[in-house]
């Protein structure tokens, strides 16, 4: 099995009774959910996309990890910021001003 070079996670909201009602899906997180994964393969990333049950840091939402790197990413809300992200992973690098550091 070849297994991606990055995994990017992305928190969806979802809680024990399977509704995703939580901060990242109100601010918007599933909407970006598409362009995440087709500008990733326009960029040649072996990337796999997957959303997530809440990842507790819920005033950062929409909340965004990327593995193996453990880049954690707060407030991704726009097609911008991912175009950002996806840009320096390309170079296996770090967007440091949408990190979560505290
Ligand atoms: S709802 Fe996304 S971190 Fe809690």
């Amino acid at each position: 099995m070849k297994k991606p070079d990055y995994h990017i996670l992305v928190c969806n909201s979802f809680r024990v009774a399977g509704d995703a009602q939580g901060a990242c899906n109100k601010k918007g997180a599933s909407s970006l959910l598409q362009y995440l994964q087709e500008e990733a393969i326009d960029r040649g990333l072996d990337v796999a996309v997957t959303t997530t049950a809440c990842l507790n840091v819920c005033t950062k939402g929409p909340v965004i990890v990327v593995h193996p790197n453990n880049y954690w990413y707060g407030e991704i809300d726009t097609e911008e910021k991912i175009d950002t992200i996806l840009d320096a992973l390309i170079n296996n690098q770090a967007v440091k001003e949408f990190l979560i550091t505290d």
